[in-house]
Formats: C-alpha cells, sequence, structure tokens
C-alpha cells in the first residue's frame, strides 16, 4: 500500500493544559475506572510488555507498570510527559516524544494501547490508517492492538444540525460542532476564569467501528473482540462506546 505522507499534528496539551489535565480529568482517575482497564491490559499483556499511543500524564500506564508490566509509551506533548515524571514510579514506564502515526520504538510488544477516545485526534482517515501500521510492527506474532473510543453519536444530532451541547453548568459549557461530510468534529470547551469564559477548541475526526475493523485488515489484523466495556459487557446497539481488539496473525513478520 503507498505510504500516506503526514504532517506532524499540532499539539493541543501544552503546558497549561498538562498542569491541569489530572484534575480537570479527575473522574478517569477513580478505581472504579482505572482498575477494569488495568484488569482488561495486564492479562492482554501476560508476560510481555505493552506500547501505549497517547501516553498522557501516566492514567493507565503508571498503575500498569506497577502491576508489573513493562510500558513503553509515546507522546506528541512533552508537558504532558513533565507531568508523567514527576511522579512516583515514573522511571518504570519508558517515553519517546513523537507522533504515535508514525513514531517508531525498540522492541516487540504483546499489547499496544490506545485509550480514551485518544484514536480520534489523528484528524485524518490517512493518519488513523497510518496508525494502525504502525501497531502491526511492533506487535509480537500474535499480539493485539486495543483501542477505547466512544461510537459515534450522530444519533443525537437532528437532521440539518451540526452543534450538540453535552455539558452546561456556571463553571463549564462543552459543545460539540460536527462536520458530518467529512467525519470532523471539533469539541469547545468554554471553562468560567473569573467573570468570562476562556474557549479551548480541539478538532477530533470520529471513527466507526466497522471503518476501524477494516484500518486493522489493511495492517494485516483481525478483529478478536469487542465490548462495551472494560469488564466486557456486550457490545449492542445502545452502547455508546466499545473496547475493541484487534489481532496480529501468529506468523506475522513485519520489517519496520
Ligand atoms: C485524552 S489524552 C489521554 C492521555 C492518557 N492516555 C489518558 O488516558 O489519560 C490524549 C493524549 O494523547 C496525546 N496525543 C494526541 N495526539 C497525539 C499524537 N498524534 N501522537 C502522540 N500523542 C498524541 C496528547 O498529547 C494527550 O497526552
Amino acid at each position: 500500500m503507498k505510504e500516506a505522507s503526514l504532517s506532524t499534528p499540532e499539539n493541543f496539551f501544552g503546558e497549561s493544559i498538562a498542569e491541569h489535565y489530572d484534575e480537570s480529568h479527575s473522574e478517569m482517575f477513580s478505581s472504579s475506572v482505572i482498575g477494569p482497564a488495568l484488569d482488561f491490559l495486564a492479562g492482554e499483556a501476560g508476560n510481555g510488555a505493552a506500547l501505549e499511543l497517547g501516553v498522557g500524564t501516566g492514567r493507565i500506564a503508571l498503575p500498569l507498570a506497577g502491576r508489573g508490566v513493562r510500558v513503553h509509551g509515546i507522546e506528541l506533548s512533552e508537558a504532558m510527559v513533565r507531568q508523567l515524571r514527576a511522579k512516583p514510579g515514573s522511571d518504570d514506564v519508558e517515553v519517546t516524544i513523537g507522533d504515535f502515526a508514525t513514531t517508531t520504538v525498540e522492541g516487540a510488544f504483546s499489547v499496544a494501547y490506545l485509550v480514551f477516545n485518544t484514536i480520534n485526534n489523528l484528524t485524518s482517515q490517512d493518519a488513523q490508517v497510518a496508525c494502525f501500521q504502525n501497531v502491526a510492527t511492533h506487535l509480537e506474532p500474535g499480539g493485539c492492538f486495543v483501542i477505547e473510543v466512544g461510537v459515534p453519536s450522530l444519533r443525537r444530532l437532528p437532521y440539518g444540525e451540526t452543534f450538540n451541547a453535552f455539558h452546561l453548568s456556571d463553571a463549564y459549557v462543552g459543545i460539540n460542532e460536527y462536520d458530518v461530510a467529512n467525519q470532523g468534529l471539533v469539541s469547545h470547551h468554554y471553562t468560567a476564569i473569573g467573570d468570562r469564559f476562556e474557549r479551548r477548541s480541539i478538532p477530533f475526526r470520529y471513527v466507526w467501528p466497522s471503518e476501524l475493523d477494516l484500518m486493522a485488515r489493511l495492517a494485516g489484523m483481525t478483529l478478536r473482540e469487542r465490548w462495551s466495556s472494560w469488564k466486557r459487557e456486550p457490545f449492542t446497539s445502545e452502547s455508546t462506546k466499545h473496547v475493541s481488539v484487534w489481532e496480529n496473525p501468529l506468523d506475522a513478520r513485519r520489517a519496520r
């Protein structure tokens, strides 16, 4: 397959965001959220190593390493990695700075994972396809790629509308803006600072489960499991997110 040339992605997780990332996503750090993800990923890692794409401040990587799994992270934002490095146990997590669609690291991994909707941070189909291909070259034969991502919530968007509010309070307003023709989504976050609101807008590319399956196929992997949660609950028409696992063939031999 012809390689697409990809531009360096913009970093939306600079110093001011990184500094407050953990507190502003505190619900995602609770043991009821993290525990099932760790059980799932540690099970997939077995005795092998894990590669986290978009490792951030180490929400998953640090406790996974704490369970004895060797974890390597790829991350675009040096500011996020500085937050990770300030935490206990961070010496156990190696990090390479770069774009996870294209950056290569040493070693072979039994599991690679991309959680918390981060596949959507790649804003073109070419970049998402490249990400699957990059992962495939890092997996051991029989190794797997795990993605946790929301099902695009287009059923909530009335015909002809492009905006959809997902949060409204005195302190914070969240609005998604859809570009349906291009599978584009910009999340607008308005945060109250004193008597004004500060806006931060982040672009995403939403992606359907079936399209991810095709991206996996292009990279030589096949779907092994799809669940609606880390607890392996069934994926149904009403599921708002999925945890999917694609597997590298046992006879895979890849050049990096
Ligand atoms: C929503 S945060 C998730 C962080 C962490 N995985 C977690 O679960 O808390 C997304 C992270 O992915 C990083 N990121 C986004 N696009 C990236 C890319 N193309 N290459 C590497 N890292 C990227 C961001 O800098 C950010 O740290």
